[in-house]
């Protein structure tokens, strides 16, 4: 991983200051940032996005204590989770303080908040000195984007800066926990499983589906949210052109990809494979199932809802 450029850390912090919008690696997928306090810069994360008003933003900080100075209640679970994995990919939602704009929630009283484990990010966030609140940086719907030229292809010019870290490391999104409500709840899972959680604060639930598409504690889970344009399927087609991406063994006359048998490498290269793919223009990119265990559960997450069947309705 390259190392922060001063130089490009100080504009982008500049940037961030003064309303504009920036996109900065972090160690999940790049993000799209404004200083979370100010609800104008954070409208436009909106419209450059094409994101309705309905999905909140996660707010990202420098430190542990930045994050409690933005939640009106910091309960044990909250403390324990973010000892154990701050800075890392996981976003805890609490109880919001006032100083973080409505826009910013989605109009909910709640908050999701983290600290991003990525070198880039860290130094923004401490030479910005605000929080920013940062979507993944790509059009509403869209795959996430895990290099700089994922985000100028799906944003170009209406982002006003982008800060090229390189590719991100983890390579799919945070997991996000709720601990607003009497019971923690798993709202998006993600490289940090719910089995590493359980193990520091106990049981954890799985969000339950929702069926209306307005009211959603957590947008992120509609079905084809992580979407590639080509179609993703987990049976190989019969007719069409197409890719298999394998973990196990290779089909016979396919054109295979060889993807990474543990997950952590699976996750680092998913995003950035289903991109390549997409502007081969195939009929079909077909998926090997992945294991049913705990540290595949983030990747089986984003692989159902890209192949359209996610557990929630799709929204359109
Ligand atoms: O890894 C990540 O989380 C990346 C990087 C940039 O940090 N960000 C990201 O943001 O994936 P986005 O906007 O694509 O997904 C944010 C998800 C939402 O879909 C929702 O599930 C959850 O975070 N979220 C944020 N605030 C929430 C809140 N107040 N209540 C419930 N869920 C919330
Ligand atoms: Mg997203």
């Amino acid at each position: 991983m390259t190392s922060p450029n001063k130089a490009a850390i100080a504009e982008a912090a500049r940037l961030i200051r003064a309303g504009s919008l920036v996109a900065f690696p972090t160690e999940t997928v790049y993000g799209l940032g404004a200083n979370a306090l100010d609800a104008a810069a954070v409208a436009r994360i909106f419209a450059a996005k094409g994101r309705p008003a309905s999905s909140p933003l996660i707010v990202h900080v420098a430190s542990l204590e930045a994050a409690r100075a933005l939640a009106a209640e910091w309960p044990d679970a909250a403390e324990l989770l973010a000892r154990k994995f701050w800075p890392g990919p996981l976003t805890l939602v609490l109880a919001k303080k006032p100083v973080i704009p409505y826009i910013v929630t989605a109009d909910l009283a709640t908050v999701g908040l983290r600290v991003p484990a990525n070198p880039w990010a860290l130094a923004l966030l401490k030479q910005a000195q605000v929080p920013i609140a940062a979507p993944s940086a790509n059009r509403f719907m869209h795959l996430s984007p895990t290099t700089a030229a994922h985000v100028r292809a799906s944003l170009g010019d209406s982002v006003d800066y982008i800060l090229d870290g390189g590719a991100t490391q983890v390579g799919i999104e945070s997991t996000v926990v709720s601990l607003a409500g009497s019971r923690p709840l798993l709202l998006r899972p993600g490289m940090i499983s719910a089995a590493a959680i359980e193990q520091v604060i106990g049981k954890i639930e799985a969000a339950q589906p929702l069926t209306s598409a307005d009211a959603h504690p957590s947008p992120g889970m509609h079905a084809r949210h992580y979407s590639p344009q080509t179609p993703l399927v987990f049976q190989i087609p019969s007719q069409g052109r197409g890719a298999y991406l394998w973990i196990t063994r290779p089909l016979e006359g396919a054109h295979n990809i060889k993807m990474p048998a543990d997950a952590a490498g699976y996750a680092a290269v998913l995003y950035e494979t289903l991109h390549k793919l997409d502007s081969e223009k195939l009929d079909w990119i077909a998926v090997e199932r992945p294991p049913d265990s705990p540290e595949w559960a983030g990747i089986l997450d984003r692989l159902t809802r890209a192949s359209g069947a996610g557990p929630r309705p799709a929204v359109s």
